[in-house]
């Protein structure tokens, strides 16, 4: 297995390039499935999770070709003969799921495998059944697997109420309706970037959409889509990471620049929280240039569907927390559980409480380096964080799950003055009286 090792302390300054967006890309993917031809799919990142859906959508009979170089992915789903993704593919990656809408869309058709629940707890898929049931679906669960069927091969669009508002479950509601017999309506939909770029991309194909980025999202079903060719946006996750990053990490004074993001999809309660903190932030076009204060103050943040805080960033936050000036707080209203790093964070001498959805902890606090263990995406990440901030050297372990979302994360580091790097290493190796004494 592979882990990043950091030696804390450096400064990180220049410039650092965001990605395309991991979760749009995937809803795009889902979405050339509806297409009897070639897609192309620009700014596509190179990631273990885009890597395990291409698997998912060959099984289902698709070719899929993706050049790490150019980022540019071509999806032929000219043909779609074998409407399954199977428990393998799926409990790897819960975005699999969306195969379920993409298929039924496509093939009247679909055997899927439930994703069951997730690191940090459990994370239900109840709302994409109902919603698929209310237009017209068919749905039994065999064996771990749901089945799926639309009656006369064709779903007959309905009315359906997501609470809370979903993001899959947006997505594999409009992966269904696009192709509908009738007329379908989203209720309290997600009005998350990812799913507006993704109904764009719909549009573009030939989908009748309207009210995207509203909570209310008419669709009008048409007998097939068209391939098309289009660009992915950049990663608001990565951006809003590296903007943390450069908050906690950079010289005071120094100017960190991020190309190629688009800030607006951070949402106002991010930028908001950001500039509480005292860190100057400037767009220029698609850079971000974050401008490092003297000290940082701190700012208490909750999570809460867009435009509120994201919760794929309250982990890093609680990094920058420890780094800023006085007491604040974390809280997780979209996952209540999501806080597997915290002990993990405590192994560097992280002080904080997790009570409830809710960490505190007050600031600033001198981290030390330590071995830590990954535990999920998000939280990984935040622990390469505090290692950029750690006295010595800070060893992440199970790199794994950063690999899924974080595109050469230690590349972009090292270019911007951070020591890191990736080595391999035995997790079940038993320690020796030797090997104890090597480390
Ligand atoms: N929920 C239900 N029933 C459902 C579906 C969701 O109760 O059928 C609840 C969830 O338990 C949660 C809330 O609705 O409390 C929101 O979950 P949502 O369905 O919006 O999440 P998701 O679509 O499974 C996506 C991202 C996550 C991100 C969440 C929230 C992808 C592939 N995943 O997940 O991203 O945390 O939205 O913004 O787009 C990540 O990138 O690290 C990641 C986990």
């Amino acid at each position: 297995m592979d882990k990043l090792v950091i030696e804390g302390g450096r400064p990180l300054r220049g410039t650092i390039p965001i990605s395309g967006s991991k979760n749009t890309a995937l809803m795009l993917m889902a979405g050339a499935v509806l297409a009897d031809g070639v897609t192309v799919l620009e700014n596509i990142p190179h990631l273990r999770d885009i890597t395990t859906f291409s698997h998912v959508l060959r099984i289902a009979g698709a070719s899929v070709r993706f050049d790490p170089e150019t980022h540019v992915m071509r999806i032929d789903a000219t043909r779609i003969d074998f409407p399954e993704a199977p428990y393998e593919l799926v409990k790897q990656m819960r975005a699999s799921f969306y195969m379920l809408g993409a298929l039924l869309g496509r093939c009247g058709q679909a055997r899927v495998s439930l994703p069951g629940g997730c690191a940090w707890g459990p994370r239900p898929v109840n709302l994409h059944l109902e919603g698929l049931r209310a237009f017209g679906a068919e749905i039994e669960l065999d064996q771990g697997y749901v089945v799926a069927r639309a009656p006369g091969g064709r779903l007959r669009g309905g009315r359906f109420r997501l609470e809370p508002p979903s993001v899959g479950a947006t997505v594999n509601l409009l992966l269904g309706a696009v192709t509908a017999r009738g007329s379908s309506r989203i209720e309290n939909a997600a009005l998350e970037p990812d799913v507006v770029v993704f109904g764009r991309a719909l549009q573009q194909m030939g989908a009748r959409i309207e009210g995207l980025g509203t909570r209310t999202i008419e669709v009008e079903g048409v007998d097939a889509l068209q391939p098309v060719t289009f660009r992915n946006c950049p990663d608001r996750i990565e951006l809003g990471t590296f903007m943390i990053a450069a908050a906690i990490a950079g010289s005071p004074g120094d100017t960190i620049y991020l190309t190629g993001a688009e800030p607006s999809h951070l949402g106002e309660a991010f930028l908001e929280a950001f500039r509480q903190t005292g860190a100057a932030f400037t767009f220029d076009g698609d850079t971000v240039a974050v401008t490092v204060p003297e000290r940082l103050q701190a700012v208490s943040i909750e999570t809460a569907p867009y435009p509120g805080f994201p919760t794929d960033l309250q982990a890093q936050w609680t990094v920058l927390l420890s780094q800023a000036e006085g007491a604040g707080f974390v809280r997780d209203t979209v996952y209540p559980d999501r806080f597997k790093h915290v002990p993990e964070l405590m192994r560097m001498g992280l002080q904080a409480r997790v009570e409830g959805n809710t960490v505190f902890l007050e600031g600033p606090q001198r981290l030390q380096g330590a071995h830590v263990m990954s535990t999920d995406l998000r939280g990984s990440v935040s622990l390469v964080l505090a290692g950029l901030v750690a006295e010595g050297e800070t060893h992440v372990l199970r790199v794994y799950h950063l690999d899924r979302g974080y595109e050469n994360l230690e590349g972009k580091l090292s270019a911007a003055g951070i020591a890191i790097r990736r080595e391999s290493y035995d997790e079940f190796a038993t320690p020796t009286p030797e090997s104890a004494e090597e480390n």
